[in-house]
């Protein structure tokens, strides 16, 4: 694969560019690279869409989105008409060879321009059912077939079953490379997700004991108090589980369990990943509802405000059975990890937004303290904190000041704000610098995305054979249904609330 690290020219196609995506996330995270000389010098931006819109129009909602949600742009009106200038509006037919013969002709005369070779990213930033149609459509027109020069960038859903998403997968495959094609998770453009892999391998300290003969077991919970807010006819036909565990989840438990890898190849990072999916043990469908827990939302109060239930949201139906939440317990069978429990959670309108890792430690094999020094012991544990707090918290036993022997639990942190000086970038302004460069690393890989959904389909199954005659069964504003604590197996526990908020806390303190 070319890696393309001087930033060659480049032409960005963006299909569905008048959409949503595109406005808040994808042109402000390119505006910012520009703003921190990650462009490269000749550079187009390329939106397609069916609306009637003119270049001008098109910019001044672009910018409208870069005030509101870039790192740099709020007032930079000479740096956005510099950048605007590259943005130009195409309208177009997704479903007529014309609209790519344009652009075919659009790069041949950029490459006139510029007098170079341009790199050209399709993005695929257009509602799933276009996402089979469009590489059939840029593979008819010749867009695709330059393996180094073209690459396709795929949002999720990645297909909405393990069949479907086999068909999405072999569609691209049948016109691109695979090493062309750029599967987006966004939790991997994450700052604190990439720094699972630094903070695990370029570190000697805790690899040794990252495993089950110290590690009692794993929690992965990504929680948010926001609802489905105007996504409501989407999320409804998806729910939690195809939503945030086949992918985000999944991605996350792959880099907290994998093997080091070798060398920092992107094949190789990914084989180290995939061999996780393929060590999850199978949930068989007598099993579901031992280790799996569903939920919805009903109404409640959040920060004082009170909020609708899920089935009152806008374009959910009255009587949706579609879940908000769930909780999964897992097991990989392998030889790090053998017996030791991976509980995952994530769900919407919770109590407030919370994302991390947490790696609980087991006991001392011998306590030596006497039993009164022991009354408020817990064992060690090492937070990963993702979002909203970004850091690192390990907990552990430490002797209260005082005459007697008194152990308590305190925490030492890692807090990015403290450490680094300069905001982490947004996600996408690290996932489309990688795409540009051609390092496809932090993206997800068809073998991937099938296995995670091979492992999820018993679930799926069981669910809709057997719809919840409990919805909804948790409160907004609360931790989620009481039944994900059945998951869990004596003694451990879903970190609690004021666990979660340590760095909060802390940041609350300095203020
Ligand atoms: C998206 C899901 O992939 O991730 C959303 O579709 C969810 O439902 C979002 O809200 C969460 O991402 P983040 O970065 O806000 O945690």
């Amino acid at each position: 694969m070319k890696t393309n690290d001087r930033l060659e020219p480049t032409v960005f196609v963006i299909f569905g560019g008048a959409g949503d995506l595109t406005w808040r996330k994808l042109v402000p995270a390119l505006f910012d690279l520009s703003q921190d000389r990650s462009m490269p010098a000749d550079f187009s931006v390329i939106v397609v869409d069916r609306v009637d819109l003119s270049d001008e129009m098109l910019r001044r909602r672009l910018h409208n989105g870069v005030n509101q949600f870039s790192r740099f742009g709020k007032g930079k009106v000479a740096a956005w008409n510099q950048f605007a200038r590259h943005i130009h509006y195409q309208r177009g037919d997704f479903k007529k060879l014309q609209t790519y013969a344009a652009l075919g002709e659009q790069c041949a005369k950029l490459e006139k321009e510029w007098g170079a070779k341009v790199h050209r990213i399709f993005y695929m930033a257009t509602p799933p059912s276009l996402f089979g149609e469009i590489p059939q459509y840029l593979g008819r027109a010749g867009l695709a077939r330059d393996r180094d020069w073209a690459r396709i960038v795929v949002e999720k859903p990645i297909g909405y079953d393990l069949e479907s998403a086999r068909a999405l997968n072999a569609a691209l495959a049948a016109n691109f490379d695979e090493s062309q094609i750029f599967r987006i998770d966004h939790y991997l453009g994450k700052e604190t997700v990439q720094n699972i892999l630094a903070f695990r391998f370029a570190n000697p300290l805790f690899e040794p004991i990252w495993n089950r003969r110290y590690v009692e077991c794993v929690t992965i919970t990504a929680l948010e108090a926001v609802g489905v807010e105007h996504r409501g006819g989407y999320y409804d036909h998806a729910g939690a589980l195809r939503d945030m565990v086949q992918n985000h989840l999944m991605q996350l438990l792959c880099l907290v369990a994998m093997e080091p890898m070798v060398s920092f190849e992107a094949d190789e990072i990914r084989n180290k990943k995939a061999d996780v999916l393929h060590a999850v043990r199978p949930i068989h469908r007598d099993s579901v509802h031992q280790c799996v827990v569903r939920g919805q939302y009903g109404p409640g109060w959040i920060d004082g405000k009170k909020v609708p239930g899920y089935r009152e949201e806008d374009r959910v139906s009255p009587d949706s059975q579609t879940e908000t939440f769930v909780a999964l317990r897992l097991f990989l069978d392998n030889w790090r990890w053998q017996g030791v429990p991976f509980y995952l959670r994530t769900g919407k309108r919770l109590t407030r937004q919370a994302s991390e890792i947490a790696i609980q430690f087991r006991a001392v094999p011998h306590q030596s303290f006497p039993a009164e020094a022991t009354l408020d012991w817990q064992s060690s544990r090492l937070v990963m904190a993702i979002q909203p707090d970004e850091g690192i918290v390990l907990h552990f036993q430490a002797k209260h000041p005082g005459p007697k022997m008194h152990l308590r639990s305190v925490e030492m942190q890692f807090n990015y704000q403290d450490a680094f000086a300069a905001p982490s970038p947004d996600a996408y302004e690290t996932l489309l610098w990688d795409v540009m460069k051609n390092d496809a690393t932090l993206f997800m890989r068809a073998d991937q995305v099938e296995a995670a959904w091979r492992l999820l389909m018993p679930v799926l199954d069981v669910w809709a054979a057997a719809p919840p005659s409990d919805f909804p069964n948790y409160a907004a504003g609360s931790w989620g249904p009481e039944e994900a604590q059945g998951l869990l197996a004596q003694g451990h526990s879903w970190p609690v609330p004021s666990e979660l908020a340590g760095l909060c806390q802390k940041k609350a303190k300095n203020e």
